[in-house]
């Protein structure tokens, strides 16, 4: 079986260790102003990255693919850290370089996901098997 699901979530996880922790840190500290990056850690990296696991999990034919498939998680992943990271530059720096370009790299991600996912509607559905229980 392939491991890209559990790749998936291992970064989800990771983003959510580090998001949920500048959270507690945010709420001890009493300062929000860098609630975007916990936010977009939280929900760009902890909530998509498990999703689009438990989807390759869901659907094993997804990670087939040696090209694709790698290459769609090495951009959602990478670019899932690397735009709160961005963000965090943006608000402490202004400089909104890293945010843009991860941005970017981002939308790709979900553009190539949503193409891997239509063949699944497309494919032939294989005959329902009626189990008759004994
Ligand atoms: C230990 C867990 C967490 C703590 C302590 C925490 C703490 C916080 C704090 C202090 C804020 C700022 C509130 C404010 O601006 O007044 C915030 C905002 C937010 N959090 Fe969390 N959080 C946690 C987990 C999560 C998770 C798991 C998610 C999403 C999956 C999430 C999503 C958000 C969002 C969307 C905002 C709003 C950001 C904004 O207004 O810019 N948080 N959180």
């Amino acid at each position: 079986m392939s491991r890209l699901p559990a790749l998936f979530l291992i970064a989800a996880a990771l983003c959510l260790v580090v998001g949920t922790s500048l959270g507690i840190a945010m709420g001890i500290a009493h300062d929000f102003h860098l609630a975007p990056v916990h936010a977009h850690l939280n929900l760009v990296g902890w909530t998509t990255l498990a999703l689009m696991g438990l989807s390759y999990r869901a659907w094993p034919q997804l990670a087939e693919s040696r090209l694709l498939a790698p290459l769609q998680f090495f951009l959602s992943a990478g670019s899932a850290v690397a735009f709160p990271a961005g963000i965090y530059l943006s608000i402490e720096h202004e400089a909104p370089g890293l945010a843009i370009g991860a941005a970017l790299v981002f939308f790709a991600s979900t553009l190539l996901f949503l193409l891997r996912l239509l063949p699944l509607v497309l494919a032939r559905q294989p005959a329902a098997r009626m189990v008759v229980a004994e």
